[in-house]
């Protein structure tokens, strides 16, 4: 059988490509090509996905990955020459990852992420408010998915929340996967830059907030701690965003699963870990590539290859998902791999999943007549970014 390529067409809104889904009916794992010829594996399997993150012998350095897909191409080759920027430790292995890692963990532990929830209702109900104001139709994601995790990451950091029109312009273009390379590093250079003058205005004017923390700890030089702060407000404001956008989108399309999300709070969390694995918007990726021969599932993996992950088709896998393909609030759906698995996984999970259990009901309560302000073929989606999701979500009331 002929290799395969990383699938990226989705036939219906909230489903994986139904190509993803005929290739983990045949099999967990598949030879497959990428964008530059190099001959890897496609995991579409939930037991073969788990067992890659937790191995210790693949690397997720960028200079060793290959693009998946062609739009990716040059960006992966420039990458390749930047290599992993100081303190992006998402792209590093072990033992430089632990060094910021294990700093991190203490800043976002259960408790700490616990004492933020007030301020997280709040922020939801300014926003709530300001759309109310506004009268319907609104833009959803405008009005309430992008600013609720764009100010808490913001507070959680010591951002000034003036400065976010740029940054939010700047990791639209860092995550849409048709950005020529040229205005990604651009994009990429001006959010440094700017994460760099911040982390030296915080060494002479600290503050009670998490990058102060992090000079006092005194570990990390300044562009280490550009580099970390850029990777969290990266990561932590336009992965949320499109939860809250589409998981709101969902649940318009499934009354009887909004009314439960609506009015039961004992479904909250576990429809919010629902949602999660339903949706996976994680749409392209994770990658590792192996650092010697490892064998997973029966399949060698020869040092050098590459392995991609399809996460929102291994999220349906009926061996662990029985009836996956169905959104079901009460179903125990703990265990999804949406925020990755082993060493790398989310460090942001517990504040992600704060912002979606207090925002959805919250928005759900205050508009019990919330609607799609546009038919569902109007819904523009992200098939085109490397994160899913909706582009606008158009919404009256
Ligand atoms: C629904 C929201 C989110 C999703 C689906 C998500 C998903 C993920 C996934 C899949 C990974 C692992 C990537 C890999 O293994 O290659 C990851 C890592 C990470 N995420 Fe999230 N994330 C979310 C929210 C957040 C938030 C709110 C923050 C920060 C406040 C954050 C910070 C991070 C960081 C720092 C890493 C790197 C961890 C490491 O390498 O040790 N994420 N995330």
């Amino acid at each position: 059988m002929s290799d395969v390529t990383f699938p990226t067409d989705r036939q219906r809104p909230f489903d994986p490509p139904d190509e993803a889904t005929e290739l983990r009916e045949r099999a967990d794992m598949h030879r497959m090509t990428f964008a530059d010829g190099h001959r890897g594996w496609l995991v579409t399997g939930y037991s073969a996905a788990r067992a890659v993150l937790a191995h210790p012998r693949f690397s997720n350095r960028p200079d060793l990955a290959h693009p998946p897909i062609q739009g990716s191409l040059l960006r992966m080759r420039m990458q390749k020459d930047a290599r992993t920027p100081p303190g992006f430790f998402l792209r590093m292995d072990e033992p430089e990852h632990a060094r910021f890692r294990r700093l991190l963990t203490g800043q976002f532990t259960v408790r700490r992420m616990k004492m933020l929830e007030p301020r997280v209702e709040e922020i939801a109900n300014v926003c709530l408010d300001d759309m109310a104001a506004a009268g319907g139709p609104v833009d959803l994601v405008e009005k309430f998915a992008l600013p609720i995790p764009s100010l808490v990451i913001c507070e959680l950091l010591g951002v000034p929340y003036e400065d976010r029109a740029q940054f939010q312009e700047d990791t639209k273009l860092l995550v849409n996967l048709e950005t020529k390379a040229e205005d990604a590093m651009a994009a990429l250079g001006r959010i440094t830059a700017f994460m760099y003058g911040l982390v030296q205005r915080k060494r002479k004017e600290p503050a009670d907030d998490l990058i102060s923390g992090l000079i006092e700890s005194g570990e990390l030089d300044d562009e280490e701690l550009a580099g970390v702060s850029l990777l969290l407000l990266v990561a932590g404001h336009e992965t949320t965003a499109n939860m809250l956008g589409l998981g709101t989108y969902a649940l318009l399309t499934n009354p009887a699963q909004l009314a439960a999300m609506r009015d039961d709070p004992s479904v909250v969390e576990n429809g919010v870990e629902e949602l999660l694995r339903y949706l996976t918007i994680i749409h392209l990726g994770p990658m590792r590539t192996a650092l010697e021969d490892v064998e997973i599932e029966g399949n060698l993996i020869k040092a050098g290859e590459c392995v991609a992950l399809h996460l929102p088709t291994v999220n349906r896998d009926p061996s662990r998902f029985p009836d996956g393909d169905r959104l079901d609030v009460a179903r125990p759906a703990g265990g999804h791999l949406t925020f990755g698995h082993g060493i790398h996984q989310c460090l942001g999970q517990q504040l992600a999943r704060i912002e979606m259990r207090i925002g959805y009901p919250a928005l759900l309560r205050r508009f019990p007549g919330l609607r799609l302000a546009v038919t569902p073929e109007e819904v523009p989606m992200r098939s085109d970014m490397s994160i899913y999701g909706v582009h606008r979500l158009p919404v009256t009331w």
